[in-house]
């Protein structure tokens, strides 16, 4: 049976994992586009190493969002995407690294010596080791390779390095630091989620406590980083983000984002069997 990203385990066509397979390479092919039209003058490489980084960590959070929005909205084939979207990730990583070689003119002692001495860079190296290894041990091969206890310990070490990539992503942004901050804060949703749900609280006032608790450490973080960084009293930070005139903030959008899940929670325990059906299927 030929395997195709975008067909099921049974060798058919899956609109969903299609959909997400062309959705994973129009950040790329924009990007790429900007890039031959000259919209990424006058520092082409670096602004594309910001857009692949910048996406590799988007989709990254989104690979470990999967999970939980199967849960939320009772869509256990979501799941199927899963794998597609971490190895997406890894291709943007990927991407990301061959661009920073290409801009050290390919002088590969250059890039390994840059790698050993700039905190950021080793951080970032690290990350993207163990990101490539968690990516060729994803197949079903390897889960029975490893026996799923040691694979799920193995693969649970993203999160570690998820926090690599944000700090790497924090050190890399030069005064605005907004987009880490909201990765930061939707990292936080994530924990969240994984620390309630272990102790079975998954429904809407679980993720609006998430949400909130979220947004409340993501503007604690984002003071603390202006005040250690550039000396603005974490006061003011704290006061924009109550500002009604000013725009809005890391923190709004990660209480927008968390709180929008909440409707999606009752649609989907709307839609999940009642306790009694799955029963009766069951002895059925
Ligand atoms: C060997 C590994 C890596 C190297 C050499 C590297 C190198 C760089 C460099 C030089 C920049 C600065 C571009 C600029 O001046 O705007 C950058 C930015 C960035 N990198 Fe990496 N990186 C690595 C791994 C990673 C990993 C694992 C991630 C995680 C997803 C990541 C995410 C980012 C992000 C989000 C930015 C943009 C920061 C910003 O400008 O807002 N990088 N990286």
């Amino acid at each position: 049976m030929l395997l195709l990203p975008w067909n099921d385990r049974k060798g058919r066509l899956s609109p969903l994992k299609l959909g997400v397979f062309i959705w994973l390479f129009i950040p790329g092919l924009w990007t790429a586009w900007q890039w031959q039209q000259g919209d990424l003058d006058p520092k082409p490489v670096t602004e594309a190493l910001h857009q692949t980084g910048a996406w590799a960590l988007r989709i990254l959070l989104f690979s470990l969002a999967i999970s939980p929005l199967r849960t939320i909205v009772h869509w256990p084939r979501l799941i199927d995407v899963r794998r597609m979207v971490g190895v997406g990730a890894l291709a943007y990583l990927v991407i990301h690294f061959g661009l920073y070689i290409y801009d050290q003119k390919l002088d590969l002692f250059r890039v390994a010596s840059e790698i050993v001495l700039r905190f950021y860079l080793t951080i970032g190296f690290i990350a993207l080791v163990g990101i490539t290894a968690l990516g060729v041990t994803s197949t079903d091969g390897w889960v029975q390779r490893m026996g799923s206890v040691n694979w799920n310990r193995l693969h649970r070490t993203i999160y570690w390095l998820l926090i690599f990539c944000v700090v790497h992503a924090f050190l890399q942004s030069k005064v605005d630091v907004s987009e880490p901050v909201l990765d930061t804060g939707l990292f936080f949703g994530l924990m969240g989620w994984r620390y309630l749900s272990a102790r079975n609280m998954k429904g809407p006032l679980a993720l609006a406590g998430i949400a909130v608790g979220a947004s409340i450490a993501t503007v604690l973080v984002e003071a603390a980083w202006y005040a250690g960084k550039t000396g603005v009293p974490w006061t003011r930070v704290l006061a924009a983000n109550f500002d009604p005139d000013m725009a809005m903030r890391p923190a709004h959008w990660v209480l927008v984002m968390l709180l929008a899940l909440v409707p999606l929670r009752m649609f989907g325990q709307r839609r999940a069997p009642a306790p009694r059906k799955v029963l009766k299927a069951r002895t059925a």
